[in-house]
């Protein structure tokens, strides 16, 4: 006798009946962006079918989210270049773009799709850094979640569900929790980037957010050859309270989540971030891989790893294919 798995891979329905992994809208999450100063939506080039969006078209298309069934959106904001400040205080004006576009999305789609922002600062500094800098220009850790605490504050009182610190500084979720249990934000959710590394793949990222940055961050997001120091930072994000952990980028470090979600007591995201996202685009764009199922693929590999919840910018593609709206 031979053994044959084949067997269950004999028709389409035998192998969508035994497939261990599945897309499903409510676990994806699309980041998008918001930006000053626009008269219509701008395409961001290196990341094809995303957009810096206006208000209006941000509302536009989480509505269409919330059609989609989508779990989530996680908003950036981008700023006008000459409002950057050294502190980045346009990030947490109520005033600044990524706040108004809360308060605008909160009144339009209500609790009916969870809003994600992310807290950092490294949109809004002139410098680029995810924090406030020392007088040897240096990211200054207990000063930057000093700015963080501010940043969460004015999101949540913005409207935000949750919140996102990715500026990997030490002590940064402890320090949010208790400032937004103390200004009474019980119920604002924290979603922790722990497992951070300095990735050459966020270069889209930073065409998509306009970023000042020259230099790198490698003094606080992590070397990429470190799989031990992944798993440590999610545990201390847990331990200080997060209620949900994210490694970044996804697809190339799913030993780093495989390790996160066997031990989590908490939802872990990943984040397949815009360069995983921008390969597959202009490798299809040359005719060179199947775009549509290179991206299915890609995600459901991360899903497998053991992501309960999917950061990606093709989330309203994925969202369609699975409701049957897109073959
Ligand atoms: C920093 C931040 C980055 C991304 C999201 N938030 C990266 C960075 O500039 O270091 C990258 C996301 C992506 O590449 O899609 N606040």
């Amino acid at each position: 006798m031979i053994v044959r798995p084949r067997r269950l891979r004999s028709t389409p329905a035998m192998r969508a009946l035994v497939a261990e992994t599945r897309i499903h809208p409510s676990q994806l999450v699309l980041p998008m962006f918001v930006a000053e100063g626009l008269d219509a939506p701008r395409p961001i080039s290196s990341l094809p079918g995303v957009v810096q969006h206006t208000v209006d078209s941000l509302v536009d298309e989480v509505r269409r989210s919330v059609t989609l069934g989508l779990g989530g959106v996680m908003l950036f904001g981008v700023p006008r270049p000459e409002d950057k400040d050294a502190v980045g205080s346009v990030g947490s004006s109520p005033d600044g773009i990524l706040n108004r576009a809360l308060t605008a999305l909160r009144d339009a789609v209500g609790d009916d799709i969870v809003i994600m922002a992310d807290t950092c600062l490294d949109e809004f500094t002139d410098h680029g850094h995810c924090g406030v800098l020392d007088e040897r220009g240096r990211v200054d850790n207990d000063a930057t979640n000093d700015r963080y605490v501010e940043l969460a504050l004015s999101q949540a009182r913005a409207g935000a569900h949750v919140v996102g610190p990715s500026g990997m500084m030490d002590g940064q979720v402890a320090a949010i929790r208790d400032g937004l249990d103390a200004a009474g934000f019980t119920d604002t959710a924290i979603l922790a980037y722990a497992a951070k590394y300095a990735s050459a793949f966020y270069g889209p990222f930073r065409e998509a957010v306009n970023s000042a940055l020259s230099g790198d961050r490698r003094t606080y997001q992590q070397d990429p050859a470190n799989r031990r120091e992944g798993v440590r930072e999610a545990d201390l994000d847990e331990a200080e309270g997060a209620d949900m952990l994210m490694v970044k980028p996804a697809g190339y470090y799913l030993d780093v989540l495989a390790d996160v979600a066997a031990r989590s007591q908490v939802p872990v995201a990943a984040y397949h971030v815009s360069g995983e996202y921008a390969m597959v685009c202009a490798a299809a764009e040359r005719g060179w891989l199947n775009r549509d199922a290179a991206l299915a693929e890609a995600v459901t590999a991360i899903l497998r790893a053991g992501a309960d919840i999917v950061l990606t910018y093709a989330a309203s593609e994925l969202a369609e294919r699975a409701n049957g709206s897109k073959r």
